[in-house]
């Protein structure tokens, strides 16, 4: 038997509500159409919503207008064209038109690491939410999807305030998400749970019908989408605390990975045996260069420096560890191939001058073209200025990553960045990689030695083919 959870909080019930714009379902925008709101608008409109997307960059809404996706993410582009013709969706830079055509308003802007500190910058979201505010004419909900430090809300709703004539009745609520990149279309429609902050009955009637698509997808697919309602600060905590123990989990598998480095052991083993256990459960225990991305590093920073600012930081110092942890990974990798290279590491770590290292990998994850705070192309910077010379060669990522390290020569193909090269890295675990035939590639190299950085090669057959191998928290 599964006991339920106690239902704190009185929610409100879930009454049928009309659009404002009197249409038979709420039309919904998206504002900021990156890696989130690009994503959510295209699937809204597949879902067989009317949508709007809005961002303040012409040259990403005339490409979405056009039919190109801006970013890679699987299966996006077929469901934007398809979308776009059947003239449900629609993409521009004019917040008037945003503001007349919604009854939905989902605030989908980022909210990066602040360049002072750890918090995030809410920079994106109070402009948004701004100008939107003042070009409303009639009364629409404004909901908070960007990840943001919990009190964020209240603080949207003083700001819709401060614009919106109260006669209005503009309403604001919260719904965080939950994509991952790599999965991000299926996991708009077909998401885990829904998760919406609210405080009053309209509100949640009206967020419940802007879901009602996903739970109507669901139904046919005879699956169940848990809904929860909560209030504002539940919501906004319900995110990070999630990212939080994500991120934790990875740590936790990284942690064991420097025991078993120290002790002999293989933590690919002990991984999947601690995994077997349903309480632990096998996902997101995949030791290696650790976790990256726009989400995870900045999440458990800003979450910190909230909780220090409400009195809490305590609780949540654990995380200055986790992240600690997570960047030790990234020298490992140094250190590794210093060892492999017969380098011997001085007070300012190790000195490759006069060696070419292949990079295999500049996305933070497989199948994204994502490379912001990307474990694979740190480290990349790092070998270069430790004085190798580094080809780096990524699937999708090549663009992305040179506008942020362009000091690191690039290369069309695998092949390519191997050639000539005295050492191989391994760093994002693309298919292409993984599927790589050693002994062609030892061909190609200089040098028969590879770093394993995420785990995600076959040791045996690189071994085999007369590679040395090194995986992270292996023997
Ligand atoms: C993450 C969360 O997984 C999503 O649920 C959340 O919605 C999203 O952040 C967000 O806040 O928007 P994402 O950043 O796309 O999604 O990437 P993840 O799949 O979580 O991977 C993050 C990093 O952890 C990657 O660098 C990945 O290589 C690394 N990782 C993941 C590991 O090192 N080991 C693992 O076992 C799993």
């Amino acid at each position: 038997m599964t006991i339920p959870y106690p239902n704190i909080q009185p929610v409100p019930a879930i009454t049928p509500v009309t659009p404002p714009s009197g249409a038979p379902r709420p039309r919904v925008t998206f504002l900021g159409t990156g890696y989130l709101g690009a994503t959510y608008a295209i699937c809204y409109a597949e879902l067989g919503y009317e949508v709007l997307g809005f961002d303040v960059d012409a040259d990403k809404i005339a490409k979405l207008n056009a039919g190109e996706v801006p970013i890679h993410e699987p299966g996006l582009d077929e469901l934007l064209r398809r979308n776009l013709a059947a003239g449900r969706l629609r993409f521009s830079t004019d917040i008037s038109e945003v503001a007349d055509f919604g009854d939905v308003h989902f605030i989908c802007v980022g909210t990066p690491q602040r360049a002072d500190g750890m918090g995030a910058d809410l920079s994106y979201v109070e402009a948004s939410v701004t100008s939107l505010a003042q070009h409303l004419t009639r009364k629409a909900l404004i909901v908070g999807k960007s990840t943001v430090p919990v009190g964020t809300a209240e603080w949207v709703e003083q700001l819709v305030g401060k614009h919106t004539p109260t006669d209005l009745g503009v309403e604001v609520a919260w719904s965080p998400e939950f994509l991952q990149e790599g999965f991000a279309v299926d996991d708009v429609l077909r998401p885990n749970r829904i998760v919406v902050g609210v405080k009053t009955e309209w509100a949640n009637g009206m967020l419940y019908a802007a879901h009602k698509g996903v739970f109507d997808l669901a139904a046919t697919e005879d699956r169940e989408v848990p809904l929860v309602v909560t209030d504002f600060a539940t919501a906004e905590l319900v995110k990070v605390a999630a990212n939080a123990f994500l991120a934790t989990k990875i740590s936790f598998i990284n942690a064991m990975a420097e025991v078993c480095e120290a002790a002999g052991g293989d933590v690919t083993q002990l991984a999947r045996a601690i995994g077997y256990d349903p309480r632990i459960g096998n996902r997101f225990l995949q030791a290696g260069l650790g976790f990256g991305g726009a989400c995870l590093p900045k999440d458990i920073r800003a979450f910190q420096a909230r909780a220090q600012e409400l009195g809490a930081g305590e609780a949540l110092r654990f995380l200055h560890e986790v992240d600690l942890i997570n960047l030790r990974r990234r020298t490992r990798v140094l250190q590794l191939a210093a060892d492999l290279l017969g380098r011997r590491s001085g007070p300012a770590g190790p000195d490759f001058s006069g060696t070419r290292i292949a990079v295999l990998g500049a996305t933070f994850k497989p199948n994204t073209d994502d490379v912001r705070d990307a474990p694979a192309l740190a480290v990349a910077a790092l070998l270069a200025k430790s004085g190798a010379d580094v080809h780096v060669y990524d699937p999708q990522g090549t663009e992305n990553a040179r506008r942020v390290a362009p000091e690191l020569t690039y290369e069309a193909s695998m092949n390519d960045a191997v050639t000539g090269a005295d050492l191989v890295c391994v760093l994002t675990e693309w298919a292409d990689f993984r599927n790589a035939d050693p002994v062609v590639l030892g061909e190609l190299a200089a040098g028969r030695k590879v770093v394993d950085g995420r785990n995600c090669l076959d040791s045996t057959l690189w071994t085999q083919a007369g590679w040395e191998y090194r995986g992270m928290g292996r023997p």
